[in-house]
């Protein structure tokens, strides 16, 4: 199986090139390789949990998609999909929830972060927190655990989160799993190199610092925002520090590394600030640019959007139906048609290979051999104590001194010469010989033999 790569995109604004950088152009570059097969998703259901302004959602749905899109991302070749279009997310959604311990999501960071600024303002701990909020790691391992997602890219913030997805899904394979596990269990991927791009204001860029540099507007207000990152006020010819810079930062995470050595060089001699940016400038729009204007393509045409994310949505539940099927199947919600009572499920257990029970009856101890639908093959003649039977019981199976024969048309076994145990009478020659072909089988490979003696007619 290839590796999976799974990762969403919560729609909850426009994206910025801290995204581009952080996420967008590693992940598409992740899915060209040929050994990883690649799932991406907008997610939107866990925008709800930030966001209840409906046409802000329907506007950064459009345009988180169009900049994938545009980003080039092929819908063809890797899953690109609405959470909210695959309806078995929610559903397993429900799953988890009921195997994941509410102390255990007490410790989410989304939650306790809501908690520690609430309980700062001297407010009640759980003022103004919903369930959404509270439950986003169980929707995050749903997303994860549906497809079996073996690698899941994420920012820094992100990592708690999967290996709470984890750790969910490792409580679902406990709980049901028989032993066998029912979900791959996920790891996190951090790319250091891009995971702290710095905003205007030289912290990290994110759209909660309101210092983003947006990645689709026009190139003259790219040329502006550059022009409002932060430096210093040393002047041109003045040696400057690449290293505390949020332009060398920015222009690194875009250029070849010949090119940033040559930009990092340049502002050691002394590049003044205002043709450093420039220089930025000139770097994110030649990259921009052709991508520009896919993008506005794109969105001039939302149904075009929506047949590629109906498309997605299509090959993501091929994937997600069966995999539900066999969760509902696992945890009892099963068709009534199918029901098996108790006691035939043990002999389901039984139908392929024949077993040995030892059962007691009336005071005298047995073994049989319990065949294809629960039939009897063998039954042992009695024997007072448990002790004896589990002595002769052990030769049958290891086929010690054991003789079986077809006689007065029944299968019957000695054991040292002493009739240990005997079957029902064939049914027919056909019959006989499958019988005594799989009562071979059973009884160690190691006895003899003897065809019907006889007498024995059939
Ligand atoms: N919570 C993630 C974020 O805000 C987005 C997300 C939702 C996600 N489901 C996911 C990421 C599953 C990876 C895998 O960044």
């Amino acid at each position: 199986m290839k590796t999976r790569i799974l990762t969403g995109i919560t729609t909850t604004g426009t994206p910025h090139l801290g995204n581009y950088a952080g996420a967008i152009m590693p992940a598409i570059e992740a899915s060209q390789g040929v050994a990883a097969e690649s799932f991406f998703f907008l997610a939107d259901y866990h925008a709800l949990i930030k966001c209840d302004d409906a046409s802000r959602i329907e506007q950064s749905r459009m345009e988180v998609a169009a900049t994938w899109l545009a980003a080039g991302l092929d819908p063809e070749r890797v899953t690109f999909y609405r959470q909210s279009d695959i309806p078995e997310i929610t559903e397993l959604t429900w799953l988890l929830t009921c195997v994941s311990a509410k102390g255990f999501l007490n410790r989410s960071h989304a939650y306790k972060a809501a908690v520690d600024k609430n309980t700062g303002a001297g407010q009640d701990a759980d003022a103004g927190i919903s369930m959404g909020l509270f439950s986003y790691p169980v929707l995050m391992a749903a997303d994860i655990l549906l497809f079996n997602a073996h690698k899941v890219p994420v920012g820094r913030d992100q990592i708690q989160h999967v290996e709470m997805a984890k750790d969910i899904g490792q409580r679902f394979n406990n709980a049901y799993g028989n032993g066998v596990p029912v979900f791959v269990l996920p790891e996190a991927v951090v790319d250091e190199r891009v995971a702290t791009l710095p905003g205007l204001d030289g912290r990290k860029m994110s759209k909660s610092y309101d210092n983003t540099i947006p990645l689709f507007t026009s190139s003259r207000l790219l040329k502006e925002a550059i022009g409002q990152i932060v430096t210093d006020s040393l002047l041109p010819g003045e040696p400057k520090d690449p290293d505390s810079s949020a332009l060398y930062s920015l222009y690194q995470a875009f250029s070849t590394p010949a090119q940033a050595l040559a930009y990092r060089a340049d502002l050691l001699q002394g590049l003044g600030w205002g043709e450093a940016k420039k220089r930025l400038y000139e770097l994110l729009n030649s990259q921009i640019e052709p991508m520009r204007e896919h993008y506005s393509r794109l969105l001039a045409n939302p149904s075009d959007l929506e047949d590629i994310l109906q498309h997605g949505a299509h090959k993501a539940r091929s994937v997600a139906r069966p995999l539900m099927a066999q969760l509902r199947d696992a945890v009892g919600l099963r068709s009534f048609n199918a029901f098996v009572p108790k006691a035939q499920e043990a002999v389901r257990k039984v139908a392929s290979e024949p077993e040995f029970v030892s059962y007691r009856e009336d005071g005298a101890f047995y073994f049989k051999l319990v065949g294809d639908k629960g039939s009897a093959l063998l039954v042992s003649t009695p024997f007072a104590t448990g002790k004896e039977m589990g002595a002769a019981l052990a030769r049958v199976k290891a086929g010690q001194q054991i003789v079986l024969q077809q006689e007065s048309n029944c299968p019957v076994v000695y054991c040292a010469g002493e009739l240990v145990a005997q079957g029902e009478p064939f049914l027919d020659e056909a019959q006989a010989q499958q019988v005594m072909d799989t009562l071979g089988k059973s009884l160690g490979g190691k006895q003899t033999l003897l065809e019907s003696d006889n007498g024995c007619g059939l």
